[in-house]
């Protein structure tokens, strides 16, 4: 499998991956071959890109961190925690459940999960952004939480906290939200209410443990002090809090939004280690860089010896140098695939990878 860009599918092309549509339900299942609707569709409900399988790339494999129908079904229980939160003065006692319940599972599949590199390119459907985030922003943080060797207890709570971040914004005003243009200081200064706001919502449920409505209020405090809503400085910014802040960069930054364009992984990833210290915990990036592969498995990569190849497989220890099956040569032609391994192989130690690209 590999990923193509929307703007770059083709009718004939055959699906890797199941789809889904705003529901939740399935759009196109695996296997199935492009038609003009289907990338019509494609495009409209707001997917970047998209698995695809042919003969280059149908011996790599894309493993998600947690299993696609489980994704869909926990993206549709926060949905519903988000949107009955809106009105209430206190989060009901069947959403706390329901959302301790996906946390557990979510603890579990990851405990469960031998290799914890975040290897996939993120699709996620433009409108419901809010609840993808949420659910990439909880596993993200596990991931770290899980390197930091936190008992399950504590990963519970910082899952909890990290799922319901945002769960503030259900009480700003939609319209500043999603807006494209450039914000007046007033409408940021609104939005920034948000973090105070999920707090104050979750602290009023006898239910939510402090460690987790204290990480809601701190997931926008900067570690030089620099952020909201109290301009907490280094560690006393809690754990959870200073986790869950960089787990939230990343996937916010690796998403399209209304005012910008997604950042490819690598790019994130540079961006979080060039604030380390200064907006973020670097002790704590120095494990997160570690777990997320900058050029996740299924990507389509050109290296600096102008050879062509999809990225098949990362290593912890190095995420910057994966295999690659090179299927095109140094003058752009097909060639018959063979793997290199630019941890390995010091045949290509001076090769690095300079860029992505679709393969046609
Ligand atoms: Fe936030």
């Amino acid at each position: 499998m590999r990923f193509v860009p929307t703007v770059c599918l083709r009718k004939g092309m055959i699906v890797g991956k199941r789809l889904y549509n705003k529901s939740g339900r399935v759009l196109i299942y695996e296997n199935t071959e492009l038609k003009q609707y289907y990338i019509d569709r494609i495009r409209n409900i707001g997917y970047t890109g998209i698995y695809i399988n042919d003969d280059i790339s149908k011996d790599i494999e894309i493993k998600n961190v947690i299993d696609g129908d489980f994704r869909i079904k926990a993206v549709q229980s926060i949905k519903k925690i988000f949107i009955e939160s809106v009105n209430k003065n206190k989060i009901s006692n069947i959403n706390v459940s329901e959302s301790k319940f996906l946390i557990e599972n979510i603890v579990e599949d990851i405990l469960n999960n031998n290799d914890l590199i975040v290897n996939i390119i993120d699709i996620k459907v433009f409108d419901d952004y809010t609840y993808y985030h949420s659910l990439n922003v909880a596993i993200l943080s596990i991931i770290i939480g899980v390197s930091l060797g936190l008992k399950k207890e504590s990963l519970y709570k910082l899952g909890l906290g990290a799922i319901l971040h945002d769960i503030g914004k259900v009480f700003i005003d939609r319209d500043i939200l999603n807006k494209k243009d450039k914000l007046t200081d007033e409408e940021y200064n609104e939005i920034k209410k948000h973090s105070r706001l999920g707090y104050e919502y979750l602290k009023r449920n006898g239910n939510i443990t402090p460690k987790s409505y204290i990480a809601v209020l701190q997931h926008h405090e900067r570690f030089d002090g620099k952020g909201y809503p109290n301009r907490k400085k280094g560690k006393k910014i809690s754990l959870f809090g200073r986790i869950i802040a960089i787990a939230d960069i990343y996937d916010a930054l690796t998403s399209d939004r209304p005012y910008r364009n997604a950042l490819l992984p690598s790019e994130a990833i540079e961006y979080i280690m060039a604030n380390g210290n200064s907006m973020f915990d670097s002790d704590l990036i120095k494990i997160f860089v570690t777990k997320i592969a900058p050029y996740p498995v299924g990507m389509c990569v050109r290296l600096s010896n102008n050879m062509t190849g999809i990225v098949c497989k990362n290593f912890e220890d190095a995420i910057m140098r994966p295999q690659i099956k090179i299927v095109k040569d140094k003058n752009d032609e097909m060639v018959e695939p063979f793997v290199i391994d630019l941890r390995n192989d010091k045949n290509y130690f001076n090769v690095t990878i300079v860029e992505i690209v679709n393969i046609y």
